[in-house]
Protein backbone atom coordinates (compact mmCIF):
# COMPACT_ATOMS: atom_id res chain seq x y z
CA UNK A 1 0.00 0.00 0.00
CA UNK A 2 1.21 3.50 -0.75
CA UNK A 3 2.00 5.96 1.90
CA UNK A 4 -0.73 8.51 0.73
CA UNK A 5 -3.51 5.55 1.11
CA UNK A 6 -2.16 4.33 4.67
CA UNK A 7 -2.87 7.94 5.94
CA UNK A 8 -6.38 7.77 4.38
CA UNK A 9 -6.93 4.66 5.47
CA UNK A 10 -5.60 5.98 8.69
CA UNK A 11 -8.60 8.43 8.90
CA UNK A 12 -11.29 6.57 8.30
CA UNK A 13 -10.21 4.18 11.08
CA UNK A 14 -9.55 7.36 13.47
CA UNK A 15 -13.14 9.02 12.58
CA UNK A 16 -14.97 5.66 12.78
CA UNK A 17 -13.56 5.32 16.31
CA UNK A 18 -13.52 9.40 17.98
CA UNK A 19 -16.10 10.90 15.77
CA UNK A 20 -18.83 11.58 18.46
CA UNK A 21 -16.15 11.56 21.69
CA UNK A 22 -17.85 13.99 24.15
CA UNK A 23 -14.17 15.29 26.35
CA UNK A 24 -12.68 17.15 23.66
CA UNK A 25 -10.38 14.55 22.07
CA UNK A 26 -12.78 13.53 19.28
CA UNK A 27 -12.34 13.91 15.15
CA UNK A 28 -11.89 17.47 15.11
CA UNK A 29 -9.70 17.47 17.64
CA UNK A 30 -7.21 14.86 15.81
CA UNK A 31 -8.13 16.74 12.52
CA UNK A 32 -6.52 20.16 14.10
CA UNK A 33 -3.94 18.28 15.38
CA UNK A 34 -3.35 16.86 12.08
CA UNK A 35 -2.97 20.16 10.37
CA UNK A 36 -1.21 21.89 12.91
CA UNK A 37 1.20 19.04 12.64
CA UNK A 38 1.73 18.93 9.05
CA UNK A 39 2.03 22.97 8.94
CA UNK A 40 4.83 22.51 11.78
CA UNK A 41 6.35 19.30 10.30
CA UNK A 42 7.14 21.26 7.09
CA UNK A 43 8.37 24.33 8.87
CA UNK A 44 11.41 21.72 10.82
CA UNK A 45 11.64 19.83 7.91
CA UNK A 46 10.34 16.31 9.93
CA UNK A 47 8.91 13.38 8.24
CA UNK A 48 5.41 13.74 7.09
CA UNK A 49 4.99 10.03 7.23
CA UNK A 50 5.82 9.63 11.05
CA UNK A 51 4.32 13.00 11.86
CA UNK A 52 1.22 12.21 9.77
CA UNK A 53 0.55 9.12 11.38
CA UNK A 54 1.22 10.14 14.57
CA UNK A 55 -0.91 12.76 14.98
CA UNK A 56 -3.92 10.90 13.59
CA UNK A 57 -3.17 7.93 16.85
CA UNK A 58 -2.30 9.81 19.14
CA UNK A 59 -5.27 9.34 21.30
CA UNK A 60 -6.76 6.17 20.15
CA UNK A 61 -5.36 4.55 22.87
CA UNK A 62 -5.24 7.19 25.93
CA UNK A 63 -4.26 6.77 29.15
CA UNK A 64 -6.61 8.95 31.33
CA UNK A 65 -9.52 7.20 29.49
CA UNK A 66 -8.59 3.84 31.38
CA UNK A 67 -8.12 2.45 34.98
CA UNK A 68 -4.26 2.24 34.09
CA UNK A 69 -1.40 4.51 34.27
CA UNK A 70 0.34 4.20 31.08
CA UNK A 71 -0.54 3.96 27.80
CA UNK A 72 -1.20 0.65 26.18
CA UNK A 73 -1.40 1.43 22.56
CA UNK A 74 -2.59 -2.51 21.56
CA UNK A 75 -5.11 -1.90 19.46
CA UNK A 76 -2.80 1.28 17.85
CA UNK A 77 -0.18 -1.10 17.14
CA UNK A 78 -2.75 -4.06 15.65
CA UNK A 79 -4.03 -1.18 13.09
CA UNK A 80 -0.79 -0.48 12.26
CA UNK A 81 0.35 -4.23 11.33
CA UNK A 82 -2.77 -4.73 9.43
CA UNK A 83 -2.31 -1.53 6.87
CA UNK A 84 1.36 -2.79 6.50
CA UNK A 85 3.44 -0.14 7.98
CA UNK A 86 7.42 -0.71 8.29
CA UNK A 87 8.77 -1.55 11.45
CA UNK A 88 11.37 0.87 11.98
CA UNK A 89 8.21 3.73 11.38
CA UNK A 90 5.63 1.55 13.37
CA UNK A 91 8.27 1.79 16.60
CA UNK A 92 8.79 5.54 16.33
CA UNK A 93 4.86 6.17 15.94
CA UNK A 94 4.46 4.71 18.89
CA UNK A 95 7.46 5.38 20.88
CA UNK A 96 5.77 9.01 20.30
CA UNK A 97 2.43 8.22 21.42
CA UNK A 98 3.56 5.92 24.35
CA UNK A 99 5.65 9.42 25.70
CA UNK A 100 4.14 12.06 24.74
CA UNK A 101 1.50 13.09 27.53
CA UNK A 102 1.99 16.09 29.38
CA UNK A 103 0.50 14.00 32.37
CA UNK A 104 0.76 16.20 35.17
CA UNK A 105 4.17 16.87 34.15
CA UNK A 106 5.18 13.97 36.56
CA UNK A 107 5.97 11.85 34.07
CA UNK A 108 8.87 12.37 31.44
CA UNK A 109 7.44 13.39 28.31
CA UNK A 110 10.58 14.49 26.41
CA UNK A 111 10.87 13.79 22.88
CA UNK A 112 14.16 12.83 21.00
CA UNK A 113 13.07 13.43 17.41
CA UNK A 114 12.10 16.09 16.09
CA UNK A 115 8.83 14.21 14.37
CA UNK A 116 8.48 13.50 18.35
CA UNK A 117 8.39 17.53 19.32
CA UNK A 118 6.42 18.39 16.22
CA UNK A 119 3.68 16.42 17.23
CA UNK A 120 3.76 16.94 20.76
CA UNK A 121 3.70 20.41 20.23
CA UNK A 122 0.56 20.61 18.09
CA UNK A 123 -1.33 18.20 20.58
CA UNK A 124 -0.49 20.90 22.94
CA UNK A 125 -1.45 23.82 20.74
CA UNK A 126 -4.93 22.94 20.24
CA UNK A 127 -5.35 22.97 24.30
CA UNK A 128 -4.27 26.44 24.30
CA UNK A 129 -6.78 29.44 23.14
CA UNK A 130 -10.70 29.22 22.81
CA UNK A 131 -10.31 25.82 21.88
CA UNK A 132 -7.98 24.81 24.77
CA UNK A 133 -10.67 26.83 27.18
CA UNK A 134 -13.74 25.24 25.78
CA UNK A 135 -12.04 22.15 25.67
CA UNK A 136 -10.82 22.04 29.08
CA UNK A 137 -14.80 22.62 30.27
CA UNK A 138 -15.60 19.61 28.36
CA UNK A 139 -13.31 17.55 29.58
CA UNK A 140 -14.03 18.44 32.82
CA UNK A 141 -17.76 17.77 32.72
CA UNK A 142 -17.13 14.45 31.34
CA UNK A 143 -15.59 13.66 35.02
CA UNK A 144 -17.93 15.33 36.43
CA UNK A 145 -16.54 18.41 37.87
CA UNK A 146 -17.41 22.17 38.83
CA UNK A 147 -16.09 24.96 36.98
CA UNK A 148 -14.76 26.47 39.86
CA UNK A 149 -14.21 26.41 43.87
CA UNK A 150 -12.40 29.23 45.22
CA UNK A 151 -11.84 27.18 48.36
CA UNK A 152 -9.81 24.57 45.86
CA UNK A 153 -6.57 25.56 44.99
CA UNK A 154 -3.71 24.77 42.19
CA UNK A 155 -1.68 21.71 43.21
CA UNK A 156 2.09 20.09 42.05
CA UNK A 157 1.27 17.29 41.08
CA UNK A 158 3.04 14.22 42.79
CA UNK A 159 1.81 11.29 41.39
CA UNK A 160 -0.06 10.22 38.73
CA UNK A 161 -2.88 9.40 41.40
CA UNK A 162 -2.87 13.16 41.80
CA UNK A 163 -3.36 13.96 38.32
CA UNK A 164 -6.63 12.09 38.02
CA UNK A 165 -7.78 13.31 41.23
CA UNK A 166 -11.45 13.93 40.70
CA UNK A 167 -12.46 16.34 43.67
CA UNK A 168 -9.98 19.13 41.27
CA UNK A 169 -12.48 21.80 39.41
CA UNK A 170 -11.40 22.19 36.07
CA UNK A 171 -10.22 26.37 36.56
CA UNK A 172 -7.23 24.63 38.53
CA UNK A 173 -6.00 22.89 35.33
CA UNK A 174 -5.34 26.45 33.52
CA UNK A 175 -2.80 26.72 36.61
CA UNK A 176 -1.84 23.10 36.59
CA UNK A 177 -1.18 22.51 33.32
CA UNK A 178 -2.44 24.85 30.35
CA UNK A 179 -0.46 27.99 31.39
CA UNK A 180 2.96 26.13 31.55
CA UNK A 181 2.53 24.99 28.08
CA UNK A 182 3.59 28.08 26.13
CA UNK A 183 7.29 27.55 27.69
CA UNK A 184 7.34 24.01 26.84
CA UNK A 185 6.84 24.12 23.38
CA UNK A 186 9.85 22.39 21.52
CA UNK A 187 9.70 24.66 18.36
CA UNK A 188 10.02 28.28 17.32
CA UNK A 189 6.84 28.19 15.02
CA UNK A 190 5.07 26.37 17.95
CA UNK A 191 5.87 28.83 20.83
CA UNK A 192 5.22 32.14 17.84
CA UNK A 193 1.44 30.37 17.91
CA UNK A 194 1.37 29.40 21.67
CA UNK A 195 1.82 33.20 22.46
CA UNK A 196 -1.24 34.71 21.36
CA UNK A 197 -3.27 31.62 22.90
CA UNK A 198 -1.78 32.45 25.66
CA UNK A 199 -2.70 35.88 26.62
CA UNK A 200 -6.18 35.01 25.28
CA UNK A 201 -6.18 32.23 28.13
CA UNK A 202 -5.37 35.09 30.59
CA UNK A 203 -7.78 37.39 29.49
CA UNK A 204 -10.05 34.81 29.72
CA UNK A 205 -9.51 33.95 33.66
CA UNK A 206 -9.48 37.85 34.12
CA UNK A 207 -12.83 38.05 32.68
CA UNK A 208 -14.00 34.58 34.20
CA UNK A 209 -12.95 36.29 37.96
CA UNK A 210 -14.52 39.57 37.12
CA UNK A 211 -17.95 38.10 36.69
CA UNK A 212 -17.52 35.56 39.71
CA UNK A 213 -17.08 38.68 42.28
CA UNK A 214 -20.01 40.61 40.92
CA UNK A 215 -19.14 44.33 41.90
CA UNK A 216 -22.20 45.53 40.39
CA UNK A 217 -22.63 47.49 37.24
CA UNK A 218 -20.12 50.53 36.26
P1 LIG B 1 -2.35 15.13 27.23
O1 LIG B 1 -2.35 13.64 27.05
O2 LIG B 1 -1.01 15.76 27.07
O3 LIG B 1 -3.05 15.53 28.51
P2 LIG B 1 -4.55 15.33 25.41
O4 LIG B 1 -4.64 15.95 24.05
O5 LIG B 1 -4.82 13.90 25.52
O6 LIG B 1 -3.13 15.71 26.00
O7 LIG B 1 -5.57 16.02 26.40
C1 LIG B 1 -5.48 17.32 26.70
C2 LIG B 1 -6.84 17.96 26.66
O8 LIG B 1 -7.65 17.48 27.73
C3 LIG B 1 -6.63 19.43 26.84
O9 LIG B 1 -7.55 20.17 26.10
C4 LIG B 1 -6.85 19.58 28.33
O10 LIG B 1 -7.25 20.86 28.70
C5 LIG B 1 -7.89 18.53 28.61
N1 LIG B 1 -7.71 18.07 29.99
C6 LIG B 1 -6.90 17.10 30.43
N2 LIG B 1 -6.96 16.99 31.78
C7 LIG B 1 -7.85 17.93 32.18
C8 LIG B 1 -8.36 18.35 33.45
N3 LIG B 1 -7.97 17.77 34.58
N4 LIG B 1 -9.27 19.35 33.48
C9 LIG B 1 -9.66 19.95 32.33
N5 LIG B 1 -9.22 19.61 31.12
C10 LIG B 1 -8.32 18.62 31.03
NI1 LIG C 1 -4.71 14.98 21.82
Amino acid sequence: MKKSEMIEQTKEFVKDKLYGEGSGHDWFHIERVYKLAKHLAEKENADSFVVEMTALLHDIDDWKFSDSFTTNTTTTQTFLNSIGVEEEERNHIITIIKTMSFKGGVADSTQKTIEGKVVQDADRLDALGAIGVARAFAYGGSKNRVLYDPAIKPMEFQTLEDVKNPENHTINHFYEKLLKLKDLMNTDTAKRIAEKRHKFMEEFLEEFYAEWNFKGEN
